[in-house]
C-alpha cells in the first residue's frame, strides 16, 4: 500500500491494520486504519503517528515522500496510543522543531512517555500557525474522545483533520468515502459513534455549533480511522447531528440471554406483541450477538425490552456484561421493560429494572417473571407487555 496524495502536497502516510478484531471490547471485524498525514510546505508537518507495531509502514510511507529527518513539525491531535504509539520513535528520528498539542495533550504525552525535554508547543482553540503557503488552525475537541483531543484545520485546502471524530473501523486499500460502498461505511460510522462517541453526544452538539459559528469551509474531513469523507462530508455531519441528538425511532430491541429456552420463548412472545402494534423489532440473543453490534442498534431504538433468567440470585453473566457496557455509553431517551424465567428466587428482573432506572430509562412496567417454563397464559402476558411497550413508544416518539 503506497502513500496517497489526498490533496496537492498532502499525503496519507498511515497504516492499515487488517487483523485487529477488538478495540476495548468493541468488535471491529473489518479491521481499522491509523491515519497520519504529511503536509509538504516550508515547514514539513506530520499530523499524528500510528500504533506501535506499524513503525515500518509509517516510516516507509514517509520515506517515499521525503526523508523523515526533514520533517519540521509534529502535530499530536490525540495522545491515545493508537495514534501516539510511534511518537517517541518519530521524535527520536525527526527531532522536530516543535510538537503541537493541546495543554491536556501535553500532560497526556508526559504521562505516557515521560519526556520533559520534548519541544512541546501548546495550542488552544483558535490558535493558528503558519507552515509557509498554508496555515493550521486548531480546535480543541475535549472528550471527543479524550480530554486532549483536537482538530487541525487547514483553510487553504479546506481540509479538516478530525482525529477520532467521524472515524470508522474499516480496513481498506481505498482512502476515500466515494471509493467504497456508502451503506457499509455509514453502518461502520454509526457503530463507531455508538461504541465510542455516544457518551459525549452533548459535546458533539456543541462542537457542531462551534464549527458552524467558525464558518469553516470544509471540502474534506480526514479522521484518524477509516476512509476520508469527501463526497459525503455533508452526510456524515448530518449523521453526527442526528446521532448526537439521540432521537429515537419507532423501533424496539428485545435483548435476552437464556438458560433452557424459557426466557427465549418469552422474548419471542414479547416481540409478537410489539410487531402486532406495528413496531419494528430486532431480537438479540446475547449468546450469538456481540455487545458492540447491539449497541449500534440501541443508537436509534426507542425501546429496549431486556430479559434474563435468574442465576445464583443474579442475572446471567452475559447480560451483566451487556448492561455494564451499555451503561457506560449512556444512551438516552429509551423506554425499558424487563422479563425472565426463574427457578426459586427470581432476582434478575428486579436487578435489570434497577440498572435501567439508573440509566434514566423510562421503565414502563414492573416486568414479567415466569417460574421454570412458560405456559400459554404466561406468553399471553408477554405479548401484552410487547403491546404496552409499543403503545408507549408510539406515543413518545
Ligand atoms: Fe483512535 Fe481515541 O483513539
Amino acid at each position: 500500500m503506497p502513500p496517497i496524495e489526498i490533496l496537492k502536497d498532502v499525503h496519507w502516510v498511515g497504516a492499515i491494520d487488517w487483523n485487529i478484531r477488538d478495540f476495548h471490547g468493541y468488535s471491529i471485524y473489518r479491521g481499522t486504519t491509523y491515519n497520519a498525514f504529511l503536509v509538504m510546505d516550508e515547514k514539513v508537518t506530520l499530523f499524528d503517528t500510528v500504533k506501535q507495531g506499524f513503525r515500518s509502514e509509517l516510516l516507509h510511507h514517509i520515506r517515499r515522500v521525503i526523508d523523515p529527518a526533514t520533517i519540521d513539525y509534529l502535530v499530536v491531535n490525540h495522545a491515545e496510543m493508537d495514534h501516539s504509539g510511534l511518537v517517541p520513535e518519530v521524535v527520536e528520528l525527526v527531532k522536530p522543531e516543535k510538537i503541537f498539542c493541546s495543554e491536556r495533550g501535553r500532560k497526556a504525552l508526559l504521562a505516557h512517555f515521560h519526556r520533559e525535554d520534548w519541544p512541546y508547543e501548546v495550542v488552544k482553540t483558535g490558535d493558528t500557525i503558519s507552515l509557509g503557503k498554508r496555515t493550521v488552525r486548531f480546535i480543541e475537541t475535549r472528550m471527543l474522545h479524550w480530554p486532549d483531543s483536537m482538530f487541525s484545520y487547514i483553510p487553504e485546502d479546506h481540509l479538516l483533520i478530525s482525529s477520532d471524530a467521524f472515524g470508522q473501523h474499516v480496513a481498506t486499500t481505498e482512502r476515500f468515502d466515494d471509493e467504497v460502498d456508502l451503506s457499509m461505511l455509514l453502518r461502520h460510522a454509526a457503530k463507531y459513534y455508538a461504541n465510542i462517541i455516544l457518551p459525549y453526544s452533548n459535546l458533539v452538539q456543541k462542537l457542531l455549533s462551534l464549527v458552524k459559528e467558525m464558518n469553516l469551509e470544509v471540502d474534506m474531513i480526514a479522521p484518524d480511522h477509516g476512509v476520508i469523507w469527501r463526497r459525503n462530508r455533508g452526510k456524515i455531519l448530518e449523521c453526527y447531528d442526528e446521532w448526537s441528538q439521540q432521537r429515537s425511532k419507532v423501533k424496539a430491541l428485545v435483548i435476552y440471554d437464556t438458560m433452557w429456552h424459557s426466557t427465549e420463548t418469552m422474548a419471542k412472545a414479547i416481540a409478537d406483541g410489539l410487531v402486532k402494534e406495528g413496531v419494528s423489532v430486532r431480537m438479540f440473543d446475547l449468546a450469538t450477538n456481540h455487545r458492540s453490534d447491539i449497541i449500534t442498534e440501541v443508537l436509534d431504538a426507542g425501546a429496549l425490552v431486556i430479559g434474563s433468567p435468574t442465576l445464583n440470585n443474579g442475572m446471567l453473566p452475559r447480560m451483566a456484561d451487556f448492561l455494564h457496557y451499555m451503561k457506560g455509553l449512556r444512551p438516552a431517551n429509551k423506554i425499558g421493560a424487563a422479563f425472565g424465567s426463574y427457578g426459586w428466587s427470581g432476582e434478575a428482573v428486579r436487578l435489570i429494572n434497577a440498572i435501567m432506572e439508573e440509566m434514566k430509562f423510562t421503565v414502563i412496567d414492573p416486568g414479567i417473571k415466569v417460574q421454570y417454563v412458560p405456559v400459554h397464559d404466561d406468553l399471553k402476558r408477554c405479548a401484552e407487555l410487547g403491546c404496552k411497550v409499543a403503545k408507549e413508544l408510539k406515543e413518545g416518539v
